[in-house]
């Protein structure tokens, strides 16, 4: 007998759109699976720019491995360890992993900062942990602050289960997307003059999307805020180890020590994970670390749903114990960063194309393509991207998918490939501006790349190319071609 999948038999969390799987943000993923770009094997293939995984320090990681074998329980040396790793779920986790995770956060923070490992819960990843955070301290309905442009997962992980709502705190491009006090101030009121009760405020430092640390007097003024309205504060610090040059990082575990500061440590909670700093998405290492002793028992409780495997907490434990490897690896983890952060920038600058000022963390670069948009419009946004992702074969994310208030902007990630593909993105976009130039000349047929045949909407880049500030006409390709 053949049974129908009817929604009806389902739940209404199960049936309804919180994933948020309907949004360029994944279109671009599912694009580049479809069609990957594979150097010698698929060349004109999509290349992936839209996700934020950092793969430039894995030789250091494989190294250590090797000399470490007793670390893993699958190696001869570690074998004998199998019995009690294997059997071991307690939802505390193992006291050396959490000793070496406590030591870990406050090394990636300048060792500026105690973290106490009796206060650090695991989550299934950042994901599980900003999920679970978000269950500790907001019912259905209340809603959460949090700053545009912000990662389009938030969506998924602090709504889709919990029920809660975000409420956008508009930042503009005008004064470099910072965080204003004014702009939390009316998203608050907003909120309340809908009716809607703020229960906390949500920031990334340093951000993904726009790769920048909040600087120390920004970080003030949002524990000044939340301690005003007397709400939470979620501080998603994912990329803290990310922050390749200066001005250095600064968490607000930093800022709440402060002597003379007056805050409420109950209101404050940090969201950490090893997937971006140490570049283990797969390992699901995620953590919450609250100052709330409440918060830390309650979500030690529900952390059971999102355990890390006791396997990946004895690697992890024995790695992160490893104070010159540690040492090393963040230093030389910054390092690749900056060179390759500087390679795409570089690239990008003398295409004419530049990127958010001051960037100098995050694995992505938040890139300004409003010049290009035939209509400043999130659709003028939309369909330059599909000519991005189609055409040019780059999968870039658009800035709507992040909830950017204005449309032009696209973030552009820039570690999960190597510097010749790097390249090879660049001589794409290099090619994609030139042959529109060329394609506001009558009839000419165009050709990229030996078989690949393009053929531009010209239209969309006349404005860019001709207009009176177009910065294309200096660059030196352009002035070299033409
Ligand atoms: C700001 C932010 N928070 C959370 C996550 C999810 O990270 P994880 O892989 O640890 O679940 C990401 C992933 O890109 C992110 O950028």
């Amino acid at each position: 007998m053949a049974f129908k999948l009817n929604n009806q038999l389902l739940s209404k969390i199960a049936t309804s759109n919180g994933h948020g799987e309907d949004s360029a943000y994944f279109d671009g993923w599912k694009a580049y699976d479809k069609n990957p770009f594979h150097a010698t094997e698929n060349p004109n293939g999509v290349i992936q720019m839209g996700l934020a995984e950092n793969r430039l320090s894995f030789d250091l990681v494989q190294e250590w491995l090797k000399l470490n074998p007793h670390a893993s329980i699958c190696t001869a040396e570690g074998v004998h360890e199998f019995r009690d790793v294997a059997i071991f779920q307690d939802y505390h986790g193992l006291a050396e992993f959490r000793n070496a995770v406590a030591k870990f956060m406050g090394k990636v923070r300048g060792d500026k900062v105690v973290f106490d490992p009796d206060r650090i819960v695991m989550g299934g990843g950042a994901t599980g942990a900003n999920e679970m955070i978000i269950f500790c301290l907001a019912d259905p309905g209340d809603a959460f602050l949090v700053p545009t442009p912000y990662y389009p997962g938030f969506d998924r992980d602090l709504r889709w289960r919990t029920g809660i709502q975000l409420v956008p705190v508009e930042c503009e491009s005008s004064n470099n997307f910072e965080v204003t006090r004014e702009a939390l101030e009316s998203a608050y009121e907003m909120a309340q003059m809908n009716n809607i009760r703020v229960k906390g405020l949500l920031i990334t430092n340093p951000s993904n999307p726009l790769g920048r640390i909040l600087d120390r007097e920004t970080l003030k003024s949002i524990v000044d805020f939340i301690n005003d309205k007397n709400i939470h504060l979620v501080c998603d610090e994912i990329y803290a180890a990310t922050v390749f040059s200066e001005p250095d990082f600064v968490s607000v575990s930093e800022i709440i020590q402060e002597e003379g500061r007056e805050c409420n440590l109950d209101l404050i909670h940090i969201v950490y994970s090893l997937s971006k700093d140490m570049g283990f998405p797969g390992f699901r290492v995620g953590i919450v670390y609250s100052y709330n002793d409440a918060v830390v028992n309650c979500a030690r409780k529900m952390s059971s749903f999102g355990l890390v495997s006791s396997q990946t907490q004895h690697l992890i434990a024995s790695m992160l114990s490893d104070d010159e490897f540690v040492e090393r690896f963040i230093r030389e983890s910054k390092t690749r960063l900056a060179s390759r952060h500087k390679l795409l920038t570089e690239g990008l600058a003398r295409l004419g194309i530049s990127c958010l000022k001051g960037s100098n963390a995050g694995l992505f670069v938040w890139m300004n393509l409003r010049r290009l948009l035939k209509e400043q419009s999130f659709e003028g946004e939309m369909a330059l991207w599909r000519v991005i992702i189609n055409e040019v074969k780059l999968n870039v994310s658009p800035g709507s998918s992040f909830h950017c208030s204005e449309p032009g902007w696209f973030r552009v990630c820039f570690a999960n490939i190597d510097d010749e593909t790097v390249e090879v993105a660049l001589a794409r976009i290099r090619t994609f501006v030139l042959q529109s130039k060329e394609a506001k000349k009558p009839v000419k047929k165009l050709c990229w790349q030996g078989s690949l045949k393009l053929s531009f909407s010209s239209r969309i880049y006349d404005d860019f190319v001709m207009s009176p500030h177009s910065p294309i006409p200096q660059s030196p390709l352009v002035q070299a071609r033409t």
